[in-house]
């Protein structure tokens, strides 16, 4: 005791000065007792919020990864994070279970790592998984005109209202609708071949990111907007720009959004006096481009296009019929029944081609680098890639190849899937329980409002359903090869009806563009992308520190 109280002795003294100048600092000042202690408790209640359910996964005895206050399992403040943590806890567990739990700020998360499970939630059981999560959907439903239209997004819609709207638009993406987009495509994908026929001199450096992203930005500026806009040209476009602006944040946009989220009564006085929090010269801006195209087409002073807003409006004015014929099994999964026959405004119209813009257009430049930069380092798999592209062309007389040739391109399809596979530009998916529900097979239930996840690259490098897991392998989307494993190992497009609505527009972006890219050039590795490829923690998307380069030769 004496020794303890010596060794203690100097820090009492510290800690009893401490007391009396804390003392003597608020003696007299209320107010400043009164703020400390909100502050000591607001923090507690906090901390206690957060860590309030960190003791989940143990007490149910399943695998799990540790919760840290304030994050989670990991720190989610580096969203990028989700791209290396993710797929690193699946490989430790999915050996030894079909799911782990983990830690989403103070959420439990159930992780599933067996690919028949996820056909039980995402296809079989859709109507108990409708929603991706209950973050989603409700926040801008109230507030200004322009708010409201983030509102209507079909990426955060939930319940009846998703399902209607899911459903009278997914018709504008069958195969016989792609068809009449191909000329759209077509076009844009000269302008990038002229782009990168600048530097194909075999030793200039290309990079990537922002060549595709021109492309896939005009891609949907004429599909989905109506526009011809040419983001490659010198002058950039007010189009380009502000969907530009669309994907950054600063901080007072941040404040501006906590604010509406932390106070109460917030969304009473955003909507009485439409008061717009989120980018909402952008939103105009996007808003009058299509109102104003559509009035035109209406009055007849603009031409029918059979572009998407065309298919739009019809679909919210007449039933389009779904074309089943040849669809693989993952397209029947996403078809979806809807009963109710509710009417679709025009403003769902904007909101919808906002959401393809905000959802399409990153996905597939990100895509096409990567696509890129893979063939750049695969020499073989170019070359058999050329080969079938150059068949194509003789076949057509020299002339691009029509839309059943691309779609029969079996090599092409097999690359493009292997990019994917490889780097899905989605880090994690995530589907809410709409009711309690046990896991077929197993003895782990879910209560109404649990979350689960699946962690697409991981599915995809998991070597019990991969033969070349970490190769750069196209074979593995051969006939054979799918036959050989379960369909729902392979998530970079979701499954399922809520999978991805813009599937086969991505793909034939992407394939218009390898097609138009391979026919005149051969892909060279460059010595400026940085290898091993590290995810940058300072991109919200898939994307590696010093991005993705290549040099180009042309072709004779
Ligand atoms: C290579 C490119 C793309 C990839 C990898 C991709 C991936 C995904 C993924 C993983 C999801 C979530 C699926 C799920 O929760 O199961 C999704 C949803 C979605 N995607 Fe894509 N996407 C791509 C391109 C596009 C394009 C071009 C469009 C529009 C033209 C689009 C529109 C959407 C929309 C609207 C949703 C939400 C669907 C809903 O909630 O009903 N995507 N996408």
């Amino acid at each position: 005791m004496e020794l303890w109280l010596e060794k203690a002795g100097p820090w009492l003294e510290v800690l009893q000065r401490g007391v009396t100048v804390t003392v003597q600092v608020v003696k007299g000042r209320p107010r400043l007792v009164a703020m400390a202690a909100i502050a000591t408790l607001s923090s507690v209640a906090v901390y206690k919020y957060i860590t309030k359910n960190f003791d989940k996964w143990e007490k149910l005895g399943i695998p799990y990864e540790e919760g840290h206050f304030p994050y989670g399992s990991f720190n989610m403040g580096v969203i990028s994070n989700m791209y290396t943590h993710l797929p690193e806890y699946h490989m430790k567990h999915c050996a030894n279970s079909p799911y782990f739990g983990w830690y989403m700020f103070g959420q439990p998360v159930l992780n599933i790592t067996d690919p028949e499970i996820l056909r039980s939630i995402l296809v079989k059981d859709f109507n108990n998984f409708v929603e991706r999560s209950s973050y989603d959907g409700d926040f801008f439903k109230n507030g200004g005109k322009y708010d409201k239209l983030w509102g209507k997004q079909l990426t955060g819609l939930r319940g009846e209202e998703w399902k209607h709207v899911r459903a009278t638009f997914s018709p504008i993406f069958t195969s016989g609708k792609m068809k009449g987009m191909l000329e759209f495509i077509k076009m844009t994908s000269d302008n990038m071949v002229e782009k990168f026929d600048e530097s194909a001199n075999g030793t200039d450096d290309v990079s990537l990111k922002k060549i595709f992203g021109c492309y896939t930005m005009d891609g949907l500026a004429t599909a989905a907007f109506g526009m011809n806009v040419n983001s490659f040209g010198s002058e950039e476009s007010l189009f380009t720009k502000y969907a530009a602006e669309l994907f950054k944040i600063n901080g007072l946009e941040v404040a501006k959004l906590m604010l509406k989220y932390l106070v109460p009564g917030m969304d009473f006085v955003l909507e009485t006096f439409n008061i717009n929090l989120w980018k909402k010269k952008e939103t105009k801006f996007f808003y009058d481009v299509i109102k104003s195209s559509i009035k035109a087409r209406r009055e007849g002073r603009q031409e029918r296009r059979n572009d998407l807003i065309d298919l739009m409006m019809d679909a919210i004015t007449q039933d389009l019929p779904t074309d089943a014929e040849g669809q693989e099994q993952y397209e029947k999964d996403m078809t979806l029944k809807v009963d109710n026959n509710k009417a679709i405004d025009e403003d769902m119209v904007v909101a919808t081609a906002m959401v393809f813009m905000m959802a399409g257009y990153d996905t597939t430049a990100t895509t096409l680098s990567y696509a890129s930069y893979r063939l750049s380092k695969h020499p073989e798999q170019q070359d058999k890639l050329q080969e079938e592209v150059d068949q194509a062309f003789a076949d057509a007389d020299g002339e691009f190849p029509d839309y059943s040739t691309i779609q029969s391109m079996t090599y092409l399809d097999m690359v493009i899937h292997e990019t994917l596979r490889l780097h899905s530009p989605v880090p994690v998916n995530t589907r809410e329980a709409g009711a309690d529900y046990t896991i077929p097979g197993t003895n782990m239930h879910l209560k109404k409002g649990d979350l689960v996840s699946f962690v697409p690259t991981a599915l995809q490098k998991d070597p019990a359903h991969w033969s070349h897991p970490d190769d750069f392998y196209p074979e593995h989307f051969s006939k054979e090869e799918k036959a050989g494993r379960s369909p729902y190992a392979f998530q970079a497009f979701g499954q399922g009806p809520r999978a991805c609505i813009g599937m086969r527009f991505a793909l034939l972006e992407a394939k218009v563009a390898l097609v138009a890219l391979c026919r005149k050039f051969t892909f060279l590795p460059s010595t400026k992308t940085q290898e091993p490829l590290v995810q940058d923690p300072s991109e919200q998307l898939l994307w590696p520190i010093g991005g993705l380069w290549v040099r180009l030769e042309r072709r004779e």
